[in-house]
């Protein structure tokens, strides 16, 4: 247990759209298999594969396409608000 961390393990599928959205904790994705292609705010798209990771800054908006997809991605987060929902749009 930690309150000042929180670690997701996510799956999504190819071809599945995680939309905008921005939160107050800084988020990594570190890439355990798969790919995607990552559109973060002020960074050009870039796809990410396994063994690659995608730092968001506090508030910094971000989407994710699953293409070429699927992902499994191990998602540390740290900082204010590690349990508020995050923005969406
Ligand atoms: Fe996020």
């Amino acid at each position: 247990m930690s309150d000042t961390a929180r670690v997701t393990i996510g799956y999504w599928g190819q071809g599945l759209q995680y939309p905008e959205h921005s939160h107050a904790p800084e988020e990594i994705y570190c890439i355990l298999a798969g790919s995607a292609t990552f559109h973060s705010e002020g960074q050009p798209a870039c796809v990410a594969g396994a063994g690659e990771m995608i730092h968001h800054m506090p508030h910094q908006k971000h989407a994710i396409d699953m293409t070429p997809g699927p992902l499994l991605a191990l998602i540390p987060w740290r900082g204010e608000g590690l349990n508020t929902k995050s923005d969406l749009g």
